[in-house]
């Protein structure tokens, strides 16, 4: 939907489709571009255009709590065009697209870091963006994986288990309500290393007693931050909560037993620890997926094992 909006309402991930007024002093003049860098939101606020129109089918929307009169749908022609255009673009679906999906992630993530609250229809359009790429093209996943790099590294990890969880979901044939949900969880499950140091999330060496603390309070700091949101479901604060437990209970934050920790836990477990190996880090080179499932195979304890074959079979054979 093609939206017009204030100046002053430009935030990270929104998708400029036009500016309205003079602004040529600058090179994105006349571009249609992902707002992906403060600087340049920055700019736009402090330049001299009088409105600016998004497309909030392919980037983020006014927070509610700013949206104003000001903003104003552009009905008819416009509209059908970019439907139409929407329909192409789904087809030719390419690695560009899941960047996009990252940096509509990074803004919601600057957004939660700045105080606002996670709410279901706030990321929904990122769900139905991994969703549709899914649809058109499952391997994607392996695409991603080629991309993770130390830079946006977090918010690929999110994408990819949020991917994986949705093709687990689906492989296992669990009600369709739940699917999207699922994908949320696996899209939210680290959101807590919001709070974590950037120095430590990315240090290239082991990390020290004090830090391996600090870090292990990411699923309580996350749980915390959903909380605040309304309407979050339950399952996606336990995936957040509980997606470090173990199933001998040698896990954290709660050290939960077997029988306390949910089928929607176990598939995050199994999704985020396929999707750490399968990555590039500061500190390793990526496992390929054999590797990774062979180690997860002979790891006792961690992993429910029926689950882990059905992954297997389902997901990334
Ligand atoms: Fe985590
Ligand atoms: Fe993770």
């Amino acid at each position: 939907m093609l939206k017009r909006i204030g100046k002053d309402q430009v935030r990270i991930g929104m998708f400029i489709e036009a500016l309205e007024g003079e602004w040529l002093l600058t090179p994105s003049a006349g571009r249609r571009y992902t707002l992906e860098y403060e600087d340049d939101a920055a700019r736009l606020r402090n330049s001299n255009v009088c409105g600016v129109f998004i497309n909030t089918s392919k980037g983020l929307d006014v927070l509610p709590s700013v949206a104003r009169r000001s903003e104003s749908e552009v009905p008819g022609r416009a509209a059908m065009t970019l439907s139409a255009s929407r329909g192409r673009k789904i087809r030719i679906l390419t690695v560009e697209k899941i960047k996009r999906t990252s940096v509509l992630l990074k803004g919601i993530f600057n957004d939660v870091s700045a105080g606002a609250a996670v709410t279901f229809e706030t990321v929904s359009p990122v769900i139905e963006e991994i969703t549709q790429s899914l649809d058109i093209d499952p391997s994607i996943l392996i695409s991603m994986t080629r991309m993770k790099t130390k830079d946006g590294a977090t918010f690929l990890h999110c994408i990819a288990v949020s991917a994986l969880m949705i093709r687990l979901a689906r492989h296992l044939k669990l009600d369709a309500a739940i699917v999207p949900i699922l994908g949320l969880g696996g899209l939210l499950h680290d959101i807590g290393k919001i709070g974590m140091p950037i120095e430590i999330l990315t240090k290239a060496g082991g990390l020290t007693e004090v830090e391996m603390k600090l870090i292990r309070r990411h699923p309580t700091l996350g749980h915390q931050i959903l909380s605040r949101g309304k309407g979050m479901p339950n399952i996606v604060l336990d995936i957040c909560l509980h997606h470090h437990e173990r199933l001998d209970g040698k896990g954290y934050p709660m050290c939960l037993p077997d029988g306390q920790i949910s089928l929607y836990v176990r598939m995050a477990t199994i999704c985020d620890v396929y999707d750490a190996l399968t990555s590039a880090r500061p500190y390793k080179k990526p496992w390929t997926s054999s590797e990774a499932v062979s180690w997860m195979l002979y790891t006792e304890g961690a992993f429910d094992r029926s689950l882990l074959r059905e992954f297997i079979d389902g997901v990334v054979k």
